[in-house]
């Protein structure tokens, strides 16, 4: 743990590099078009109101003990590429969360360290520094918090903590890079910090929706402008997919069919022992969902179209549905219409180049 006065050392640190650079101007440039829209409204459904979708905020949140700056953030993606966080040297954070598949994993459950399988699908880590909670439970509170928990699932990169410190304590790069960023020796509170740092900059934003809402009634086509009007409407997504990020950060059961290795997952329930809790999981982000297949919380649907069948149905048979879920009537031009829409959530691509990762 550090100490107090390491603490104030690193605060001071931190807001003196911070406030020279900002990494997220090339958002804020992109985001900055003139527009009269109003972002945030409230739609109702069925007598329940909801705020509407809309343009992410111009700036990521950062909490103001991991202030974001460019330094911290490249030592955060060496170590988010870095395979020797994981005790076969083998798995990163991007084996599981690849830039390549819209930083996530294209496999229906995660394969880890020695062929392990875990039970759940891997989200993105797009737009996660928007989420209030992490992991599909909601267990983790902070991307900080969050990242230290792979590292030692003996599932995912089946390490000890003590002995990932003592690896990249003997690496020179990290080695340097952390006292010049922490003003420390390698530990896990700044592996954590670095890479929670690097993960709130993987941000999905500029899409054709968001053009389209800033004034650009080219960005999309009528199929995904109808598609827009079913989700606000018939089609009742907006009633969990709503805000800038398209969640509502909260857990529901839509009835998703239990596929792969394991037979029951009690999703929130497993956090808050709550009856009511048992089969929800977290509302997932829709924004760039057209490159992060497969879907759900265990990867049962490989289709957006899949998904919007399920729904269409009533979602599954559960007996902790969500009261919100109910039979759709779509016709079949209205789910193409809705699944249009879903593929103009797709973000601009990120410039992305791999690190360099110190060899020693
Ligand atoms: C072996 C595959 C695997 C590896 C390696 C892995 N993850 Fe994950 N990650 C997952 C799975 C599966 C989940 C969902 C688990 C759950 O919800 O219980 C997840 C969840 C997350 C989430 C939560 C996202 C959300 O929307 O709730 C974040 C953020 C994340 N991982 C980042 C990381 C980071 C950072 C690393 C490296 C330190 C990492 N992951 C390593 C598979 C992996
Ligand atoms: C009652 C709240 C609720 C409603 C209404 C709802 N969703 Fe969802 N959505 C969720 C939750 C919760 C999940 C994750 C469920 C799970 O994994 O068990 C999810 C998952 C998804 C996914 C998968 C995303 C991924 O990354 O895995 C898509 C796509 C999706 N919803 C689209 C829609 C569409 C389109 C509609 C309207 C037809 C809709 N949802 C209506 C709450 C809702």
């Amino acid at each position: 743990m550090m100490n107090n006065r390491l603490l104030l050392v690193g605060l001071i640190g931190l807001m003196v590099s911070a406030s020279g650079l900002s990494v997220f101007d090339s958002l804020k440039s992109a985001q900055a078009s003139p527009s009269g829209h109003a972002p945030h409204g409230a739609v109702t459904i069925d007598g329940l109101t909801v705020s509407d979708i809309g343009p992410l905020p111009m700036s990521v949140p950062s909490p103001a003990t991991n202030l974001t700056y460019k330094a911290k953030v490249e030592l955060g993606k060496q170590l988010y590429f870095d395979g020797r966080l994981s005790k076969s040297g083998a798995i990163s954070c991007a084996f599981c969360h690849n830039p390549a598949t819209g930083f996530a994993d294209p496999r229906q459950t995660s394969i880890g360290i020695e062929g392990g399988v875990g039970g759940r699908q891997s989200p993105t880590v797009y737009n996660t520094a928007f989420n209030h909670l992490q992991f599909w439970d909601g267990r983790a509170r902070s991307l900080e918090e969050q990242a230290i928990g792979p590292i030692q699932n003996p599932i995912e990169m089946g390490e000890t903590h003590e002995n990932v410190v003592s690896k990249l304590r003997k690496i020179k790069g990290y080695q340097q890079q952390f006292r010049a960023v922490f003003g420390t020796e390698v530990n896990l509170q700044g592996i954590a910090e670095a890479i929670a740092s690097y993960e709130r900059t993987i941000i999905s934003t500029n899409s054709s929706f968001d053009k389209y809402v800033a004034g650009d009634a080219s960005a999309m086509d009528e199929r995904a402008v109808r598609g827009m009007g079913l989700f606000k409407g018939k089609a009742r997504c907006i009633l969990c997919h709503n805000g800038p990020n398209f969640t509502d950060n909260q857990f529901h059961n839509l009835g998703v069919p239990q596929v792969g290795p394991l037979k029951e997952d009690l999703g929130r329930y497993y956090v808050t022992k709550a009856e009511k809790d048992k089969g929800a999981f977290k509302t997932p982000t829709l924004r760039s969902m057209s490159e992060t297949a497969p879907y759900m919380h265990d990867g049962a649907f490989k289709t957006p179209d899949e998904v919007v069948d399920f729904l269409n149905a009533g979602g599954g048979a559960n007996q902790n549905l969500s009261p919100l879920v109910k039979p759709l009537n779509l016709t079949a031009e209205e789910k193409s219409d809705l699944v249009a829409f879903l593929k103009a959530l797709t973000g601009e691509p990120i410039p992305f180049q791999l690190p360099k990762i110190p060899k020693d």
